[in-house]
């Protein structure tokens, strides 16, 4: 493969300003073109590399948008305490936004939560409230459980609710799709979005269609999922998909759906490594594989995948192969073959 570059060195002249806070470096992270993931040269593939945010996902524009909201309109003020249900990039980003507003966080996670995570949170100051005891086998009403008992029990605390809160979808809207017309504009044919609480997928779209854009946005959503309709099943790749369905996504409907499996979400990430050198998250290596999966019908177009976070967050789940031989049941060998590499050359 020929690797096309048109790198030019930073003038200091074009050095960036300082920023005033962490929290003003969230949003304008880079798109960079894939040139050697798809079989074909004919998809001019982009990707929005939001591992490249403060807190290390796209997490960071909604943790910061559903606090700075609520500090602004009264519903918080300095001194309380954010309380939220979630293990993963949500809690690392709301971790940060309230150590840089002096606001307490506590964290509820479940013992399926990752230790890694945890520990970012922790370091960032958060406080972590574990619930040890699933309700009727379900850790999420648990937490939600143990988030309304922790709301109850002081006044001074606040809920941003990802799952049902639109300041959710807005930070995405004002900022991730925003930045992507900035430097595309009306070029987009179709968008890949990984999705969860659909916050990212509702306002990439409700932007578009303000605009009137061409672009078909196309919903990625794990095997196991309950949204888009989905049948509940087992899930191991953290960040995409939902055990019920939130608030934020009843009605919504998006120009397509694709489901990806947990094996090939990781095949993505082996990919994703060996044809690019891009260390991507488990849902990234699941879009770029939705992507893939289509890449015939997409000829000729220009594609943007979202890539929500970087694969640092799962050394010890997605790029450990005895992890995946353990909970996928797949060999390193099988993924590379699935991902369409060499099965040798591990
Ligand atoms: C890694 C990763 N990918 C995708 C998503 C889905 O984003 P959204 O909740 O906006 O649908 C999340 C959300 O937590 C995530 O952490």
């Amino acid at each position: 493969m020929n690797v096309q570059s048109n790198f030019k060195p930073t003038a200091i002249a074009d050095t960036p300003r300082i920023a005033d806070n962490l929290l003003d470096l969230v949003g304008q992270t880079p798109l960079v073109r894939l040139q050697g993931y798809l079989d074909t040269a004919d998809v001019n593939l982009i990707a929005k590399v939001e591992a490249l945010n403060p807190g290390g996902s796209a997490k960071d524009r909604p943790a910061r948008h559903m606090i700075e909201r609520a500090l602004a309109d009264g519903r918080l003020s300095a001194g309380d305490t954010v309380v939220e249900s979630s293990s993963g990039n949500m809690g690392i980003g709301l971790a940060q936004t309230c150590a840089v507003h002096g606001l307490k966080f506590i964290c509820v996670v479940d013992p399926n939560a990752q230790a890694q995570n945890v520990a970012i949170i922790r370091a960032l100051g958060g406080e972590i409230e574990l619930v040890e005891t699933a309700m009727d086998g379900d850790f999420l009403a648990a937490r939600l459980d143990r988030v309304a008992e922790l709301l109850r029990s002081s006044p001074d605390r606040f809920w941003p609710n990802q799952y049902a809160n639109t300041d959710n979808p807005a930070s995405h809207e004002a900022g991730t799709i925003a930045e992507i017309d900035a430097v595309l504009l009306d070029q987009i044919d179709y968008l890949f979005v990984a999705c969860s609480s659909t916050g990212t997928a509702r306002g990439c779209r409700d932007y578009l269609r303000a605009k009137r854009r061409k672009t078909k946005v196309i919903a990625v959503d794990a095997e196991g999922s309950t949204l888009f309709d989905g049948t509940a099943g087992p899930r191991k790749i953290s960040g995409m998909g939902a055990g019920r369905l939130p608030e934020l996504a009843e009605g919504q409907s998006f120009d397509g759906l694709v489901r990806v499996s947990d094996l090939a979400c990781v095949a993505g990430c082996r990919r994703a490594v060996a044809r690019e050198g891009f260390l991507v998250g488990g849902s990234g290596g699941g879009v770029l594989e939705a992507v893939r999966s289509m890449q015939e019908t997409l000829r000729g177009k220009t594609v943007v995948a979202i890539i929500h976070d970087s694969g640092a967050r799962y050394l010890g789940t997605v790029f450990d192969a005895g992890w995946v031989e353990r909970e996928l049941g797949a060999s390193e060998a099988e993924v590379r073959s699935l991902a369409g590499l060499d099965p040798a050359a591990t």
